[in-house]
């Protein structure tokens, strides 16, 4: 490079320094909104995009590369080769078909497996450190068959799951009660989709928990306005889905979240899809569904030990039910 004059470099750079690089499969909508909250939050020094649109994902790249001069700097590849995410520390799945009007997650299941077994293996060989997020659909089904297709131990294989469900959950209370989302902790676990399960006794706002709030100032109506809230929260996706054709600004912030979490070995508690056989009386068979897990550089580092009440802990059993009845006709 002529245009600089090397300076001579009087010690070689400390092995302690950090270069992170963040693989998206899929530039569609969610991949790219993805792509594009990573830059803007600085998570990345470098950002593979792999798609089977060579053109489409070439146009996404050099539009990203434009926004060099108002970014923190990230080296931005795409290829169709997954050769492009070699030595990834995070791949980050959303490739695949998304649902129509009124179509559920679980129909994709077909579509999608036919997909994973062409992209999951080149990834794994690729980057057999890597930590791997899925986030097409059905994403619980889907992230237990990026595990067995990846051979990877359960703590490095992660489903995006209801941490966005959980954002949709505190927005809507926060917008009822009129306070600031990130004051209302409130979880929703299980499957990412309709048997969905929503843990009332985890909501608290500004530190008071609500429903012994409720119970002790006998307001019942509150508690159904609760109830049609995660009603919302399950319908949330279908509205969107109806008015845009396709979820995608939520979906980018939740993930990028969890890449934080992960890289940044934040050791924060997010609801996530992971390997819940053994969890709260889950022992039906290896299913993935989301509960409260910890996250750090190393993947799942441990799933929280929440008190659930008896109501709750059969609606978490149901909904493994309803995924490992789906998974079993998977054949792998
Ligand atoms: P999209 O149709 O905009 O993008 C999908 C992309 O996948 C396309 O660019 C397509 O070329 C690419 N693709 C297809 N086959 C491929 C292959 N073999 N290798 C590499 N790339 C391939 O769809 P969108 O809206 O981005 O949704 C993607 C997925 O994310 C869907 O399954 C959708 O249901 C899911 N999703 C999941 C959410 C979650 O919370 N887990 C939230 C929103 C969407
Ligand atoms: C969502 O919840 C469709 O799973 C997608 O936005």
């Amino acid at each position: 490079n002529a245009f600089f004059k090397p300076i001579e470099q009087t010690a070689p750079p400390s092995p302690t320094k950090r270069h992170t690089k963040i693989s998206v499969i899929g530039a569609g909508n969610v991949g790219m909104a993805i792509a594009q909250t990573i830059l803007t939050q600085d998570l990345a020094d470098e950002l593979a995009l792999v798609d089977a649109k060579p053109d489409k994902l070439r146009g996404e790249m050099l539009d990203l590369q434009h926004a060099a001069a108002f970014l923190p700097r990230t080296k931005i590849l795409a290829s169709v080769d997954y050769a492009v995410t070699a030595g990834s520390d995070l791949c980050i799945v959303t490739a695949g078909a998304r649902q129509i009007a009124d179509e559920s997650r679980l129909n994709l299941l077909q579509r999608n497996l036919t997909l994973f077994s062409a992209i999951i293996p080149p990834l794994a060989r690729y980057s057999p450190d890597t930590l791997l997020l899925i986030v097409s659909n059905p994403v619980d089904v889907l992230t237990y068959v990026a595990w067995k297709l990846s051979g990877f131990p359960s703590n490095r294989v992660i489903g995006s799951g209801t941490n966005l469900d959980s954002s949709r959950f505190r927005f809507l209370i926060a917008d009822h009660l009129d306070v600031n989302t990130q004051d209302v902790q409130a979880y929703i676990v299980g499957e990412h989709g309709d048997s969905s399960v929503a843990l009332w006794s985890s909501i608290s706002v500004g530190g008071v928990p609500v429903l012994s709030f409720l119970e002790k100032q006998q307001i019942a109506y509150e508690k159904e306005t609760l109830e049609s809230i995660h009603k919302e929260v399950i319908q949330s996706a279908y509205e969107v889905i109806h008015l845009k054709g396709y979820t995608s600004w939520a979906i980018g912030y939740s993930v990028a979240n969890l890449a934080r979490s992960l890289l940044r070995d934040q050791r924060r508690i997010h609801p996530v899809s992971v390997l819940a056989k053994g969890f709260y009386g889950i022992d039906g068979g290896e299913v993935f569904l989301s509960l409260p897990a910890l996250l750090g550089r190393g993947g799942v580092l441990g799933v929280t030990n929440a008190h659930l009440t008896e109501e709750e802990a059969q609606q978490l059993r149901d909904s493994a039910k309803t995924i490992l009845e789906v998974q079993s006709q998977l054949g792998i």
